[in-house]
């Protein structure tokens, strides 16, 4: 991910409450985050993006999304396996992320690559408010579930 590609970061960001181009600015440059963004083979249209840190043995997945019309055609698989090679690389072996509880459609994939439930924290996003729920993945080399 770089500067070019905070307009196209923004606009995926229009469907809920989420990061200004200020704050995706400022994760660019935070020493311990990266972030990957995917982009059409043919056309080079972007398409999605996650962002993580990594620090101490630690991964988090901060903000992982997929535009719509690019859903369901395996481009979360690939970045969420991205993700957690480079967290294996980093020497990571744990990964954390929160998300909301109703979001089954991100769960069913988390719980796909082996995260567990880990924790439930009542109340902790607004608009709507929801809870948010805590996984764990332990982390293998290569990036899988151990
Ligand atoms: C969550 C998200 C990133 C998934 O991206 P995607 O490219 O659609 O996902 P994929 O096509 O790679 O599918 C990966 C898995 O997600 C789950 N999934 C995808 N679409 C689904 C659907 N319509 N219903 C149920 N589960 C679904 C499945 O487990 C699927 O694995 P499978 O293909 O082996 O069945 C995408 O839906 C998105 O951007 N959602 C909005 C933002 C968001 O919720 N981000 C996560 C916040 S923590």
């Amino acid at each position: 991910m770089t500067e070019g590609d905070l307009v196209d970061l923004v606009l995926a960001e229009q469907e809920r409450p989420a990061w200004t181009a200020a704050q995706f600015a400022e994760e660019l440059y935070h020493s311990c985050a990266w972030q990957f963004v995917a982009c059409h083979g043919e056309t080079s249209r972007f398409v999605g993006y996650i962002c993580c840190r990594s620090v101490a043995g630690e991964g988090e997945i901060l903000k992982f999304t997929v535009i719509q019309d690019f859903r369901g055609q395996g481009v979360g698989n690939l970045l969420l396996q991205s993700a957690l090679q480079r967290m294996a690389e980093e020497g990571a072996s744990r990964c954390y992320l929160e998300v909301r509880d109703s979001n089954t459609i991100a769960r069913n994939l988390y719980e796909k690559f082996g995260f567990r439930q880990i924790g439930y924290r009542r109340d902790y996003y607004s608009s709507p408010r929801e809870a948010a729920v805590v996984y764990k993945l332990n982390i293998a080399k290569g990036g899988k579930a151990k």
